[in-house]
């Protein structure tokens, strides 16, 4: 088998007494669309940060294209070509949309010291190409007619949107994305669907998806992991852990799962 992309490591993290993720190992190739999912606390956030090099593990390791991002720091893992999109909306309200995305390509330009860490030479950007990336982004988004918008009067859908186009800014070969639907009604909801479904299909671009909204993640998942108490407890395609009895269990009186 090649080496996978991402690979999670038998990661175990504590905070105090509380076990949030056991012994947790699962990889992701390159091009897969991966789903996790799992109830509230189930770890799903937990797993971002160890992965994005946030929150350190407790035992286990974090390999990413053969490298050990365990611990980070987030700038390396960054550099390194592996972006998130955090759950709440996390841009700058009082910046535009343009400026947004400007500060998701910081560490792409010419000079800066954490491109001096990443060893991928494609990837820098020369400060006359800003203006050009800034619009290329904005426009695999289609966000270009917001662009000199102030982001906190921006349509909660859109908002969230901005969030992803600040990590592509990133050009990252791995996208990690937590709960992109929360909140978004159903038009937003299916515009999103395409936007992710684009980005797999014509960026080639490596995804983990976590998401409540089932309907959405079993139209998009190639694969999917379940996260029960941090710990997993299923893995395969989106048919066989919806038919997965321990799956069902997990999700019984969840009202969630009433999107399937
Ligand atoms: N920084 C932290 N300090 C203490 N407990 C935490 C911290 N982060 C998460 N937890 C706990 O870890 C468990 C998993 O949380 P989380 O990863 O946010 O779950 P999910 O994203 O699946 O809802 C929960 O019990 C949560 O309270
Ligand atoms: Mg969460």
């Amino acid at each position: 088998m090649t080496q996978p992309l991402l690979r999670v490591d038998n990661i175990t993290r504590r905070f105090g007494g509380l076990v949030a993720l056991r012994d947790l190992s699962f990889s992701v190739a390159a091009g897969e669309l991966v789903g996790l999912i799992g109830p509230n606390g189930a770890g799903k956030t937990t797993a971002f940060n160890v992965i994005s090099g946030t929150v350190p593990p407790s035992s286990g390791k974090v390999l990413f294209d053969g490298r050990d991002i365990s611990g980070g720091p987030p700038s390396r893992v960054v550099a390194l070509g592996l972006a998130r999109t955090f759950q709440s909306t996390s841009t700058y309200p009082e910046a535009t949309v343009a400026e947004n995305v400007y500060r998701g390509l910081l560490s792409r330009i010419s000079g800066s010291v954490v491109n001096r860490l990443s060893g991928r030479h494609d990837w820098l950007l020369q400060p006359d190409g800003v203006e050009t990336e800034i619009n290329n982004i904005l426009k695999i988004t289609d966000l270009f007619a917001w662009r000199d918008a102030m982001a906190g009067s921006l349509a909660y859908g859109l908002q969230k949107r901005l969030g992803i186009a600040v990590s592509l800014a990133a050009r990252p070969r791995m996208l990690l994305l937590d709960e992109p639907a929360a909140g978004l009604n159903h038009e937003e909801c299916n515009e999103l669907a395409r936007l992710l479904r684009r980005l797999h299909q014509e960026w080639g671009l490596t995804m983990l998806l976590v998401e409540h909204h089932m309907a959405l993640v079993m139209a998009l998942s190639q694969r999917i992991v379940v996260l029960v108490q941090g710990e997993k407890i299923a893995e395969g395609s989106p048919q066989d852990v919806r038919d997965n009895p321990a799956v069902v269990e997990a999700y019984l009186g969840a009202p969630d799962y009433a999107h399937a």
